[in-house]
């Protein structure tokens, strides 16, 4: 089981399970869900090495380690720090 500390709450999520739940369940805004809009972005404060790989969507929209869709991107395990 992964943590995810989202603005200092901290949520329990599965290793491997994308972020994109527990970002709108706390209150991240959402749009498209689809990686197209970039609404829900998030800021990486610590833990980038727990998150999968960028994928195309992020790329395609400019993010970076530091810069995640909510609605991409998979903790792997461990501990992510974030903010939004
Ligand atoms: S909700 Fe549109 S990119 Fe995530």
């Amino acid at each position: 089981m992964a943590k995810f500390i989202l603005d200092n709450i901290e949520y329990d999520v599965p290793d491997g399970k994308c972020l994109a739940e527990t970002c709108e369940k706390a209150g991240v805004p959402f749009s498209c869900n689809s990686g197209v809009c970039g609404t829900c972005q998030i800021n990486i404060v610590e833990g980038h090495d727990n998150l999968g790989e960028l994928n195309q969507e992020e790329k395609d929209l400019a993010m970076d380690r530091n810069h995640r869709l909510g609605c991409q991107c998979i903790i792997s395990g461990g501990v992510v720090k974030a903010s939004f």
